[in-house]
């Protein structure tokens, strides 16, 4: 990031400050407010961050007039099509897109790694049967920590990247844990001549008792959702996961911060949600009501799957996901899926509708995932889990990133105090 030869005038209280400016390599400029409280006792007010750059950053960018998504340079759509799951893990990961025989070292070491510590087994054992997968994440991916002790070091590179390399390579399996568990089926463990979505399918698909072999074609699609996922700049979780690294915390104590606030609805949780919101509208004559719904002031009811805080065009990884779920339905037969159909009618209805053009939004990801995710057969729980293990390169390759910034400081937003100012202290008696 250069500083420009802008620089921007703040002028209040009889006072004037110049404030630097920085240009990216693209996006808007940025105002550096960085001594604006040590010069004018001030602070800035943002809740959501909604125009504040917490970070300088190489990794993703996103267009959000443009509707434009892209990896270290490379736009979503071409990797989607072109590219694979750990060969989008590499770029995010390194920066370049591998060569051929830096991509096959990057597997062998993935591969490696896809079995966790048999001791993790009994950890599962003191969840309940019927927690949420991602409850069961959340706790199994912080107790990582407790196991690769040899990979807690940030101050070391190579630990780093050992730390990296696990959480990419465990997480599927974490998930698929996770999941057999709750439906009470033995663990599958990884099968590493499979690639990586097959290996996962399996994981979840197979039983002891009987050969398990996963469709080519469902692995493609399940790889396309995972690369569509992978990274999405400063988004919730990820800043989750940035300020919980900014105080040193180890990375799995990280990315299970990460996976924690991934789980919101708003977030991660928006697939699962869009589907039970899919199911609850039923059939397509019952979209009126709930558009209706949607655009009430005094109804908390959103659509799922609608909106985004940066895509104010439209979400290109929805189109992917869109062209992903007319070819897994048909791989699947199921032909006139009625949640399909619901979710294609919804989509018209609401980009024809006034409040939503005016509001801007547009389709995001999660809108058709899930009815993907679906057909593949995982329940509906298992939408937000798969994100999370798809997030993970982004969340540690952020991580990574931060660790290694000389501008990096502990996150520490100050506040707007609205609340009582000095009292004292009035005994139990007199209250
Ligand atoms: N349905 C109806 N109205 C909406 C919706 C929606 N899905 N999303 C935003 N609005 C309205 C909102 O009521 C507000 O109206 P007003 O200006 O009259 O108060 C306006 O649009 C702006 O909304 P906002 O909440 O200020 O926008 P935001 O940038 O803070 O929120 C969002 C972004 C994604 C949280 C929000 O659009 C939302 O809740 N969407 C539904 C949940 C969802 O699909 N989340 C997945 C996001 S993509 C995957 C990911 O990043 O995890």
């Amino acid at each position: 990031m250069a500083t420009t030869n802008k620089s921007a005038t703040l002028t209040f209280d009889g006072k004037t400050i110049e404030l630097p400016m920085m240009s990216p390599t693209a996006g808007p400029d940025v105002i550096d407010i960085r001594k604006l409280y040590a010069q004018g006792d001030v602070f800035t007010y943002d809740p959501g961050f909604t125009s504040t750059a917490a970070t300088d950053s190489a990794i993703t960018f996103i267009d959000g007039d443009k509707g434009e998504l892209l990896y270290r340079g490379y736009p979503i759509e071409q990797l989607a099509e072109k590219s694979h799951f750990l060969e989008v893990c590499y770029l995010l990961l390194y920066g370049e897109l591998p060569s051929a025989t830096e991509m096959v070292d990057f597997e062998a070491r993935v591969t490696n790694h896809t079995m966790v510590h048999e001791q993790m087994h009994y950890f599962f054992r003191g969840f309940r049967r019927d927690s949420h997968p991602m409850a069961t994440m959340v706790g199994v991916v912080g107790a990582m920590s407790a196991f690769y002790h040899d990979s807690l070091d940030i101050s070391d590179q190579w630990q780093r990247e050992v730390a990296a390399i696990r959480m990419i390579a465990k997480l599927p399996t974490i998930a698929a844990m996770a999941y057999k568990y709750s439906i009470g089926q033995p663990f599958i463990y990884p099968k590493n001549s499979l690639d990586y979505a097959s290996n996962f399918l399996h994981m979840c698909f197979a039983v002891p008792s009987q050969d398990y072999v996963p469709d080519p074609t469902l692995a493609k699609a399940l790889d396309r959702i995972m690369m569509l996922h992978a990274d999405h700049e400063q988004n919730a979780s990820t800043s989750t996961v940035r300020l919980a690294g900014s105080s040193g915390a180890n990375p799995f104590a990280c990315i299970a911060a990460g996976i924690a606030c991934l789980w919101g609805p708003a977030h991660g949780g928006a697939n699962q949600a869009c589907l039970e919101m899919l199911r609850e509208i039923g059939s397509v004559d019952r979209i009126p009501e709930f558009i209706a719904r949607a655009k009430d002031k005094n109804d908390p009811f959103r659509l799922m799957g609608f909106g985004h805080r940066v895509y104010k065009n439209f979400d290109p990884r929805a189109k992917v996901m869109k062209e992903s779920a007319d070819e897994v339905l048909d791989l699947m037969g199921v032909h006139n899926n009625p949640l399909l159909q619901i979710a294609k009618e919804l989509e018209k209805i609401a980009l024809e509708d006034p409040y939503f053009i005016e509001k801007k939004l547009y389709p995001n990801v999660d809108f058709y995932s899930g009815i993907i995710l679906e057909a593949m057969g995982f329940p509906t729980s298992m939408f937000t889990p798969i994100f999370a293990l798809s997030r993970t390169v982004g969340w540690i390759s952020q991580w990574k990133e931060m660790i290694t910034d000389p501008n990096q400081k502990i996150g520490r937003p100050r506040q707007l105090y609205i609340g009582e100012t000095t009292r004292n202290y009035v005994d139990v008696s007199n209250r």
